[in-house]
């Protein structure tokens, strides 16, 4: 059983798990950035959480640490951890498409026998997608959906007039590396899906405007040795960060459950 939990960020997605977590688990540490200090320790009074602002700053030695920060969080936090030996989950998965945080990562987690989780966040389909992965897997495409004001501020404001689409429109198709590298910002359930299939390289991304949508569709086709999926997920945003998906923030609790249950499914 895990014990002491560090959360990291306290962020739309931090204060829904806190919201939503059992009550038979309890987060020890949270990890945040100075400035947001004394707003926390005011929000989080009373609440049995040690607020910090390094690992330093624990008294105890976390078991698990859960990243819901950002993907500077990841790059700042990962390898700390996982050479200190504290298994780290990672909701900001997209980070992850950069070789070099990756190497850094495997070799900490190696030198502190510790691991690094990937959540399945935003997605549907990751258990099935890492299962049919042991048998061969030779086509995974990963299509994402937004009405058209959700791609504002990112390239796709360069290749489509997003205030007057009126059709679908499929503005990037390429692989989940190039995917994160110019659409950071909606790189996490692309590198998601890569990490638990066929790759970076060899999964196949679409973007697409759609004015019809009104949440964010996000679609999964996978094909292997094990058959064919076809799975379409259409999430709700957290109403704190209309950005955040709320399965996202659950599959963060669903982590803490699984340190702290008896039964893990
Ligand atoms: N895997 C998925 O499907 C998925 C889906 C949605 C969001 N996410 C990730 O979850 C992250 C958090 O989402 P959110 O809605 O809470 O965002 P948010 O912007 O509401 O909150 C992020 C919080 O983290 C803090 N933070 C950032 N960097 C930090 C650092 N280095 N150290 C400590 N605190 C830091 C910020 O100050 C902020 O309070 C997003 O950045 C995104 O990468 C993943």
């Amino acid at each position: 059983m895990k014990k002491n939990i560090l959360l990291i960020g306290h962020g739309a997605m931090a204060r829904k798990v806190l919201q939503e977590l059992p009550d038979h688990l309890q987060i020890s540490h949270l990890l945040i950035r100075e400035a947001q200090r004394a707003e926390t320790e005011a929000a989080l009074a009373g609440s049995g959480i040690h607020i910090v602002t390094s690992l330093e700053e624990c008294e105890a030695v976390p078991d698990f640490a859960l990243e819901c920060a950002g993907h500077g969080a990841v790059e700042q936090y990962g390898a700390e951890f996982l050479a200190k030996g504290i298994d780290f989950g990672v909701v900001s998965v997209g980070a992850l498409a950069n070789k070099a945080l990756m190497d850094q990562l495997e070799a900490a987690a190696q030198a502190g026998k510790s691991q690094l989780h990937i959540l399945a966040g935003a997605v549907a389909g990751i258990d099935a997608l890492a299962a049919a992965r042991e048998g061969g897997l030779d086509e995974v495409i990963y299509s994402s959906c937004k009405p058209p004001l959700s791609w504002l501020n990112s390239p796709a404001e360069q290749l489509l007039d997003l205030k007057s689409l009126t059709e679908p429109t499929a503005f990037y198709e390429g692989n989940a590396r190039e995917a994160a590298r110019q659409f950071p910002a909606n790189a996490n359930v692309a590198a998601t899906i890569a990490l638990a299939g066929l790759g970076f390289e060899k999964t196949r991304v679409r973007l697409v405007a759609d004015p019809t949508v009104k949440g964010n569709v996000h679609r999964i086709h996978a094909r292997g040795s094990f058959g064919e999926f076809d799975i379409e997920l259409r999430g709700k945003p957290l109403v704190d960060n209309p950005k955040t998906s709320t399965l996202a923030a659950l599959s963060a609790v669903r982590a803490l459950r699984h340190g702290g249950d008896w039964i893990v499914i």
